[in-house]
């Protein structure tokens, strides 16, 4: 692969910097022994832009991540921003980052390590060998629909309010990426909204069904009320292949779904454009914890999500399957020897620190490619 692959790195608040650091070392790994090279830029973002510029995501580093082949998002947020204005906060950054480069597709995979199985609430036979995929819709919704606000009513009193609102070619967009997928997969897609009192909702089946029905009939299609999701994602999580939901939905049921692989320490994503003429594609790659400011800066934050995410960059911006595989399989394998931060500790195993994490997972790579 020619070097010149831009790549821009934002670790952000919290444990985002410490997991980040860890995924660097793993980035260079790859420039040193496989040839994988990228020209990396790192830029503030979030609390820590806000920090140091006073807003959440300068325009500078919003056309850095227009321009990158890919983007590698940390984490953002924390108490220290709650007293901040809306559109200050670190949250806006990552909402505006999502919105500008139109990164309507997320997409959060939650699979069990072998190694891990223990480290679930669940029993282990409802998860083991736990395969799914969450197309989440990123860029619409509640998130961005207008009018939203507080104001005082007539009567003097105050009411707040916000907009769900999607139109057809929103949905059928996010739609046929989760029919893709599914291709690729068990060839079964959940779609799911609140039907029964949505207006929005009757729409989106609507047309989830319309689509599936022009183009995507190989694929078998279910309907089910978001609630009812929530419930058989904890039932038998089992049963899904690929849910396709809208933008609140999903991010509920993705950390419902986090949860059944044990931590949501371990769950990356990627948010994904509209292909261009060239084929390539916008994409931001995060893991689906957050910021966690309650652990930040003490060496305790998982870094396989993150990991995952560079995982997820390598497969689906830049086609290097087999490096994904290399660093997935260093990271079920490192996992099954034992070695844990805290959030994923079971019974008789000692917590490794992030750092510690990071070195077992680079010894793992020298193995492996031995
Ligand atoms: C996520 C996060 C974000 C969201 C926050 C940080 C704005 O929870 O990516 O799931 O709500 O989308
Ligand atoms: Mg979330």
């Amino acid at each position: 692969m020619s070097a010149n692959k831009k790549l821009l790195v934002l670790p952000g608040d919290g444990i985002g910097p410490e997991v980040m650091e860890q995924v660097v070392r793993v980035v260079d790994w790859f420039g040193a022994n496989r040839a994988v090279g990228f020209d990396v830029k790192q830029d503030l973002v979030g609390g820590a832009a806000y920090d140091e510029h006073g807003t959440p995501l300068t325009d500078d580093t919003l056309a850095a991540a227009m321009d990158a082949d890919a983007v590698l998002f940390g984490s953002i947020g924390g108490p220290k921003y709650d007293d901040a204005p809306r559109d200050k906060r670190p949250e806006a950054g990552l909402l505006k980052l999502r919105k500008e480069m139109e990164l309507f597709a997320n997409l959060r995979p939650a699979l069990t390590f072998e190694g891990l199985l223990d480290a679930s609430s669940l029993k282990e036979d409802v998860v083991k060998g736990l395969d799914m995929l969450i197309v989440r819709e990123l860029t619409g919704g509640i998130y961005f629909g207008e009018p939203r606000g507080v104001e005082t009513m007539a009567n003097g009193k105050r009411r707040g309010f916000d907009t769900q609102t999607y139109d057809e070619d929103e949905i059928r967009r996010v739609a046929a990426v989760g029919f893709e997928l599914a291709r690729e997969r068990r060839h079964k897609v959940h779609s799911v909204e609140k039907a029964n009192v949505m207006e929005s909702g009757v729409f989106w089946r609507e047309i989830v069904t319309d689509l599936h029905r022009e183009s995507y009939a190989d694929v078998e299609l279910e309907h089910m009320y978001a609630d009812n999701c929530a419930m058989q994602l904890v039932r038998n999580p089992k049963q899904f292949d690929v849910i396709v939901t809208d933008n609140l939905f999903g991010d509920i049921l993705s950390d419902c779904a986090a949860m059944l692989t044990g931590s949501i320490g371990m769950l990356p994503s990627a948010s994904l454009g509209a292909p261009d003429e060239t084929g390539r594609r916008k994409a931001l790659y995060e893991p689906v914890h957050g910021s966690a400011p309650d652990i930040a800066g003490e060496g305790k934050a998982n870094p396989c999500a993150c990991l995952l995410s560079y995982s997820m960059m390598l497969r689906y911006s830049f086609g290097l399957s087999e490096e994904a595989d290399l660093v997935d399989q260093a990271v079920a394998n490192v996992l099954r020897s034992g070695v844990r931060t805290p959030d994923i500790m079971g019974d008789g195993d000692t917590a490794v620190s992030t750092e510690a994490m990071g070195d077992a997972l680079l010894q793992e790579l020298d193995r492996l490619s031995a």
